[in-house]
């Protein structure tokens, strides 16, 4: 690695700070003694440290016997003769614990308007939810996508499916009509649950007609139903027989559902992902290990206490928002922000003034929303955290992306006043719930790494052959042991799961996480170096590089494409795009326009997220003899750097030139 790449990455970080010893006092881990004791109770009876937390933290219908299966590894069970509800576990028992008039969600509206609504009020809106489905004639086992806006219906819908068994697909409100479809085909779903229009930054979003439109462009052949909910009475159409209001179809159910108790493996949901090659993967998890996590990592990472205020600002559509939105936060009782805004609206300082207004005492967010925020309060003195009182939070969490020590130092600082530990939380869609991850009380925290692998989890660097490699050297990293909230497949695609995740190079029972990392000489602490595949990670989202040459190659005009991601200051990377057109090569007015048309191409076929930020036109790319498109080169030249590699097997170097700037 080279030195710049060393800063970024914070491996000469040697800046160590303490948990403060009152948060300490009080912890759910206090302490490292505390951590190497769960750490030693899991090397020592794996199964028996598992067994004891999910019985200790879920109720179960029916008790569990087997606890890991692993008799057609690498496709594991959990708890596979045990029987709950995961809906059950994050309302009912909460209910019977003395919950029914504790507030569950406080609902922060686009426009400042608060709903707020208490574990009894959420029980009613879910079983009322579940048995319109019912009355649909949607059960266990069918499959829901979900396209709504952040809302308490959104997390109410997923808990109305997983009350049934029915597993749910929710699909990010920003995907365009093209990859909803591609999802539904995908998952068979015969339901989609959609809301008339979405909000956010003040501006209205149409969500129904792109469902419409994607139902349109066919193949949706198990599709029946169109659930919508009414967010803004915004125009929509509507098709007779398939088109249902959500205020008709609850109205006149009971406010009583009998939750479907489903096998521990039951499909809980499908989150589809990208990857380096093909199309988005089904992520499938299963309700009893997901469950588990998800409340066990409240308890651990977020130190979660009766009367804590917890926000995540995700969205529900990706997996941060299933995990410590919709299940983790119920599972444990808590109270919860749901926030349907954006960060800089009405001003950059929206998500401290929403602090102060709800008390928020946990606040979880990523990376790219903080670095956003440190230049809006560079250019905007008035919306500087230091104007706000901040003085409810007592823990910070990040994730999604590595946070650079400069933004960890801004968050510690100016944020939790030096008095909130920060959570650096490493995890995956694919993992669950968190990973690697500080204990607030109890590690001692470096900015930019996060640290070390939670109790159970069996982290380790590898060589490309398997074998680990020392501490200080980089590597593959891997997960070592099954746990309880893996992936347990690719909806649909078995070999896809084996060959993505337990590659045979690595012996076939290795979780290979896709990410390349190091671990400090002296502390053991892992540092996150980025992804090993063709994947990029622009402002925490995931993309393929593929994915998004072939919406490129779709578009008539173009012959050949290739995407590398380049270091951003503010979005961790972007994508650029290196573009070959089948009329000559566009230069000076004429490229913008061609650049600019292709980038609404782009967050058309995919979304707006995948939009490329630059495009840059060549007569050809960069290729070896056999035709081989030499993508390193890419990478060098997207960064503006100049190429000192070995360029002897390119075939044409002179294109480098023409590729050196955006057009
Ligand atoms: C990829 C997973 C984690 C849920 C949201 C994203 C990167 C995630 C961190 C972190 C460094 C991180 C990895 C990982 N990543 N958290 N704390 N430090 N990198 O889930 O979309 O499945 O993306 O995000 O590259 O593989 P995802």
């Amino acid at each position: 690695m080279t030195n710049q790449q060393e800063e970024i990455h914070g491996l000469q970080e040697n800046r160590i700070f303490e948990p403060p010893a009152q948060f300490k006092a009080q912890a759910a881990v206090s302490g490292m003694d505390a951590y190497n004791k769960l750490c030693a109770e899991a090397a020592s009876d794996y199964e028996g440290f598992w067994s004891r937390l999910a019985r200790e933290n879920l109720d179960w219908h029916k008790p569990f016997t087997s606890t890991l299966n692993e008799s057609e590894a690498p496709f594991y069970k959990w708890f596979d003769d045990g029987e709950l509800n995961v809906s059950y576990n994050c309302l009912d028992r909460n209910i019977k614990n003395g919950l029914g008039d504790k507030t569950a969600i406080i609902f922060e509206a686009d426009d400042g308007t608060t709903t707020r609504a208490t574990y009894q009020q959420l029980y009613e809106k879910v079983c009322k939810f579940a048995n319109g489905l019912k009355s649909r004639g949607i059960k266990k086992g069918d499959r829901v996508v979900i396209y709504m806006p952040m809302s308490i219906e959104g997390v109410a819908a997923m808990q109305a499916c997983a009350r049934i068994g029915a597993t749910h697909s929710v699909v990010f409100g920003g995907f365009s009509a093209k990859s909803l479809q591609e999802r539904i085909i995908d998952a068979g779903a015969v339901a989609v649950i959609t809301a008339d229009e979405q909000v956010r930054g003040g501006k209205q979003l149409p969500l129904k007609s792109i469902v419409d439109e994607a139902l349109a462009l066919g193949g949706c052949t198990t599709m029946k139903d169109v659930i919508v909910y009414k967010r803004t009475g915004g125009k929509i159409s509507f098709t007779e027989g398939r088109d249902t209001w959500l205020h008709d179809l609850v109205e006149a159910q009971p406010a009583e559902c009998e939750p479907e108790w489903v096998n521990a493996e039951h499909p809980l949901f499908i989150l589809y992902t990208s990857g380096s090659t093909g199309t988005p993967k089904g992520v499938q998890h299963a309700s009893g290990g997901f469950l588990l996590w998800a409340a066990l990592t409240m308890k651990w990472t977020f130190d979660i206490k009766p009367s804590d205020v917890f926000w995540c600002t995700a969205d529900i559509g990706w997996v941060t928002g299933h995990t410590y939105i919709a299940y983790g936060p119920l599972a444990v009782g808590a109270t919860e922000i749901v926030f349907e805004g954006v960060p800089t609206f009405p001003n950059a300082g929206r998500f401290w003034d929403t602090i102060d207004k709800h008390n928020v005492s946990i606040f979880y967010t990523a990376p790219t929303a903080i670095r956003s925020l440190i230049k809006a309060s560079d250019v905007d003195p008035k919306v500087h955290p230091k104007n706000y009182k901040l003085s409810s939070l007592r823990l910070l969490g990040s994730v999604g992306e590595p946070i650079n020590p400069e933004a960890w130092m801004w968050y510690y600082r100016n944020v939790g006043n030096e008095k909130c530990p920060i959570v650096d939380t490493f995890w995956q869609t694919e993992t669950g719930g968190h990973m690697i991850t500080p204990l607030p009380g109890a590690t001692p925290m470096v900015p930019g790494s996060c640290t070390l692998p939670l109790p159970g989890i069996m982290t380790a660097i590898v060589d490309e052959a398997g074998h680990d490699v020392p501490n200080g050297q980089g590597g593959i990293l891997v997960v070592k042991r099954p746990w309880p909230s893996m992936i347990r497949t690719i909806w649909g695609n078995p070999e896809r799961f084996k060959t993505s995740y337990f590659p045979e190079e690595l012996g076939g029972r290795m979780y290979l996480a896709g990410d390349g990392a190091i671990r400090n000489k002296d502390t053991g602490y892992f540092t996150i170096t980025g992804r090993i595949d063709d994947v990029l990670n622009v402002s925490g989202h995931r993309m393929g590089t593929m994915e998004i040459e072939s919406a490129l190659v779709a578009n008539p005009l173009v012959a050949e494409a290739a995407v590398v991601g380049k270091p951003d200051d503010t979005t961790g990377e972007s994508i650029c795009a290196f573009v070959v057109l089948k009329q000559a090569r566009p230069t000076g007015d004429e490229a913008k326009k061609l650049a600019l048309e292709l980038r609404n191409w782009v967050a058309k076929e995919i979304g707006p997220i995948a939009k490329p930020k630059e495009i840059r036109f060549g007569d050809n790319l960069p290729k070896t003899r056999s035709g081989k498109i030499m993508r390193r080169l890419l990478r060098v030249l997207a960064k503006g750097e100049t190429i000192t590699q070995d360029i002897s097997t390119l075939e044409n170097p002179a294109i480098l030139e023409q590729l050196k700037e955006a057009s």
